[in-house]
């Protein structure tokens, strides 16, 4: 099985590469911010998982790194959105849009739409969003969206809008790949060391390991007796969206369009078979 991993040279998104190296399955990563961290991987692996620099944090770079990827390879049977980060103060890019807000939200729904092709190639492909809400309530005013987005409102706003895509790509049923969602647990991961005291402490007491969240992350990764539209995993067990999602269509087709429009991808054409390659703009 080939699996994709973003965010896969430190934390969970490591662990979940090593583990799934060991038994076997071949390995690729794009991201993390530090390429030594990466090329470490590379080196554990002896040059078996490959290594895909890029800045989830930038919308032009997501856009290059999937190219380069969709070049490279022909299919893909598991994509993990797992890249993160959690951002003390607001970091805007040219246009004003948040990089944490891309790195936490956007490169998945970016790379959702431009590795399809990849996906829809695979006999049996599924994704795995790490980092999701199971309720809505997201901020979707233009003028807002992916702006002023620091600290845990901001982290949280992220979750909500992941749990809001992976539910509603299921649910409208023209993706033409299971989306499942999960949420791992409180993990002791260098994401908490970026916040403050307190954060720390909840840590300490309360978190669990990167390697047993990467340990629930594979068993949904690679079970095989999965409902087929799409779930969402408190750990390894199977929870429930709830109402403020599921009830919200309105809400799902608010937040495409303005990703749409953020990432400056035309809206892509689903339904006619031999045109599966989206339109940039
Ligand atoms: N920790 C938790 O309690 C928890 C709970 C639920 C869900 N999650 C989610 O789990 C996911 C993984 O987080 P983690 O806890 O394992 O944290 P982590 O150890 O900090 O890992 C985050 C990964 O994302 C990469 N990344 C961050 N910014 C990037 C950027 N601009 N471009 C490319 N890659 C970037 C990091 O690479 P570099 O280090 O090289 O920058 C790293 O590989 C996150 O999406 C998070 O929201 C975490």
């Amino acid at each position: 099985m080939r699996v994709l991993i973003t965010g896969g040279t430190s934390g969970m998104g490591q662990q979940l590469a090593m583990q799934l190296f060991a038994e076997g399955h071949d390995v690729d990563v794009i991201g993390g911010t530090d390429q030594v961290r990466g090329m470490n991987l590379v080196a554990l692996s002896r040059g078996r998982i490959r290594y895909y620099p890029a800045d989830l944090g930038n919308i032009g770079d997501i856009k290059r790194v999937a190219a380069e990827y969709c070049h490279e390879c022909s299919s893909l049977d598991r994509l993990v959105l797992n890249a993160g980060v959690y951002q003390r103060q607001s970091l805007l890019d040219e246009k004003g849009v948040d990089k944490a807000f891309v790195v936490n939200y956007l490169h998945r729904f970016m790379l959702l739409l431009l590795l399809r092709p990849l996906l829809l190639a695979s006999e049996n492909p599924r994704v795995l969003i790490n980092g999701c809400a199971n309720f809505g309530g997201v901020e979707l005013d233009s003028r807002i969206f992916g702006r002023r987005y620091q600290g845990m409102q901001g982290m949280t706003e992220a979750l909500r809008a992941n749990g809001l895509l992976a539910y509603w790509l299921n649910a409208r049923g023209d993706y033409g790949v299971d989306v499942d969602a999960i949420n791992p647990g409180y993990v002791n991961t260098g994401m908490h060391r970026q916040g403050g005291h307190l954060m720390r402490l909840m840590i300490h007491w309360f978190a669990i390991s990167p390697q047993h969240a990467a340990e629930k992350i594979r068993q949904v990764l690679t079970a095989s007796d999965l409902p087929s539209q799409g779930g969402y995993f408190n750990g390894v067990k199977v929870g429930r969206y709830r109402h403020s999602v599921t009830g919200r269509p309105e809400d799902f087709a608010r937040l495409w369009e303005q990703s749409l429009s953020l990432a400056e991808i035309r809206e892509p054409v689903w339904a006619a078979p031999a045109d599966t390659q989206l339109r940039l703009a």
